[in-house]
């Protein structure tokens, strides 16, 4: 059995991605094969057993489990479980991250350490150590969830921006290296989505961003969701990052 894997697919934007996929695979889109959702979380529980419930009543079968990005031990455990339990990966979707608002001033070295990890290298990890079974696939893909800050860069959030930036600069670097496996390699890039992470922004933070952006209102989970399904079919979009951010203007 194939493993299509959503990182931080427990709520949010990744919960999302999780639910179309799920409506895909009961409808047995000849797109995603025989596959398996295979979702991670890092620690809130509640949210996780209520998209096993949510998962379970619309007859789909799912792993749900906990991985913290932060952690090489996590990480390299639930490489274990996979390896042990699907035959190949036919989608990773690097979904899950954390977000730091503030200043690169105002972040303890620790702080920094913790984001980086987060976002960045221990996606980096998790997607070097799942790349075997990713080729197994054929085709496979792989999308990461960056963020429009990572384009543009975004005023008070240099700690936040760089991160998503490295992973925008690592998406190129890998679709060249095993575009010969079929693997597809592709960014998205969001703006301003209604999740919690944006819940506990203070509004100064993206007022003025959506204000000036050509829609003029925040996105929701579901239009992230849409551009990451049609990224799963193998096609003619590689090595690139797609801004679904309403038509950012400055
Ligand atoms: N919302 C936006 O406006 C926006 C804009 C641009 C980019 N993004 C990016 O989109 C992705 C999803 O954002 P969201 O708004 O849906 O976030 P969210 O609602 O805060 O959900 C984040 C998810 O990631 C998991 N997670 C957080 N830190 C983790 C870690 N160290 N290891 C493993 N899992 C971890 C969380 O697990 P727990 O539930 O266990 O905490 C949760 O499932 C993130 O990468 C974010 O940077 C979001």
């Amino acid at each position: 059995m194939n493993a299509i894997i959503v990182t931080g697919g427990t709520r949010g934007i990744g919960r999302a991605i999780v639910d179309s996929i799920a409506d895909r695979l009961l409808a047995k889109e000849p797109d995603l094969g025989e596959a398996q959702l295979v979702v991670t979380y890092r620690s809130e529980t509640a949210h996780a057993q209520s998209l096993g419930t949510a998962l379970r009543a619309k007859g789909v079968v799912a792993d749900v489990l906990a991985m913290d990005l932060a952690s090489a031990e996590s990480i390299d455990a639930f490489v274990g479980h996979v390896r042990e339990n699907y035959g190949a990966v036919r989608a990773l979707i690097n979904n899950a991250g954390a977000t730091y608002d503030g200043s690169f001033l105002s972040i303890s070295d620790e702080g920094m350490d913790k984001l980086i990890e987060s976002n960045l290298s221990g996606t980096i990890r998790l997607t070097e150590r799942l790349l075997p079974l990713l080729k197994v696939a054929n085709p496979a893909a792989v999308v990461f969830i960056a963020s429009a800050a990572g384009v543009y860069g975004k005023a008070g959030q240099v700690p936040y921006a760089t991160t998503k930036g490295g992973l925008i600069g690592y998406t190129q670097l890998l679709a060249r290296r095993c575009v010969r496996q079929n693997v597809f390699v592709n960014a998205v890039a969001p703006g301003f989505i209604a999740t919690d992470m944006v819940a506990k922004l203070d509004p100064i933070m993206y007022e003025p961003t959506l204000h000036n952006a050509s829609l003029q209102k925040m996105g929701a989970p579901e239009d992230i969701a849409h551009v990451v399904n049609g990224l799963l079919k193998p096609g003619y979009v590689q090595a690139t990052t797609i801004k679904v951010d309403g038509g950012h203007l400055r």
